[in-house]
């Protein structure tokens, strides 16, 4: 998937009953499929038992599906989670690891996040690889510092450009309505590039921003040299305003 071709990713987190899900898809296939080629490609990521659901309503359709996280094992007694090969039975091309959610609410460390991520690649799956700072990190003059431990720990060794797309998120920028200001995302994708140029094809790699992305901030931050998408949390769970999102792209 070539780094000219946005990625708009909307990230439901825990929201949603069937009837809601399988609505919002609905809306989404039906702008997606009237755009035609389209200038970027839609991912949507429901919880785990609106996967099946959205897979029916997006089937056939360029709308993309993901999952939002996924075990480190492939199988077997790990009550409550999912397994990759799970999410590609589904018709999830992509999995999102690492969310802030994640590492600070559940404690993930960047080593679990990458066998996570070794073994979603081997399922077959793209991952959306998240790394972000918190407001004391960035405070303290560290934010691209703990950034770049975060890629070094958490990418997998078989990362390719191809199969990696690298989010951006900056821990207090998540669902507070406050997001990075241009010039702090602009220098924080470069140094991303740059932190990954040995590992990931700089010309190829995706690097997506996300926290607190809306419809009247979404053109400024898509328009960064180095801004290949977005990651959607609390504005992905409207259609209007996904739609605005990615159509600004
Ligand atoms: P937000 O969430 O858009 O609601 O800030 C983004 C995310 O957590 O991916």
């Amino acid at each position: 998937m070539p780094r000219q071709r946005k990625l708009i990713a909307g990230n439901w987190k825990m929201n949603g009953l069937r009837r809601d899900g399988e609505a919002l898809a609905r809306t989404l296939v039906e702008r997606r499929t009237a755009d035609g080629a389209g200038r970027f490609d839609l991912l949507l990521c429901p919880p785990a038992t609106l996967i099946w659901p959205v897979a029916a309503v997006v089937a056939g359709s360029p709308v993309l599906l993901g999952g939002q996280d996924c075990a480190p094992e492939v199988k077997g007694a790990f009550t409550g989670d999912i397994a990759a090969p799970m999410l590609a039975e589904a018709g999830c091309r992509f999995v999102i690891l690492g969310h802030s959610e994640r590492r600070h609410g559940h404690r993930e460390t960047d080593a679990l996040i990458q066998a996570k991520a070794k073994t979603a690649l081997a399922a077959g799956l793209a991952v959306i690889l998240c790394v972000g700072e918190t407001l004391d990190e960035r405070e303290r003059g560290d934010a691209e510092g703990v950034v770049g431990r975060q890629l070094d720990g958490s990418l997998p060794a078989a990362a390719t450009a191809e199969t990696v797309v690298i989010a951006y998120e900056p821990v207090w920028a998540i669902g507070t309505g406050r997001n990075a200001g241009a010039g702090d995302v602009a220098a924080m994708h470069a140094a991303i590039r740059e932190r990954v140029k040995d590992r990931l094809d700089p010309g190829a790699v995706r690097i997506l921003y996300g926290g607190s992305v809306k419809p009247d901030n979404a053109r400024e931050l898509l328009g960064l040299a180095d801004v290949d998408g977005a990651l959607v949390g609390g504005a992905s769970l409207k259609a209007d305003e996904f739609w605005a999102i990615a159509t600004s792209s």
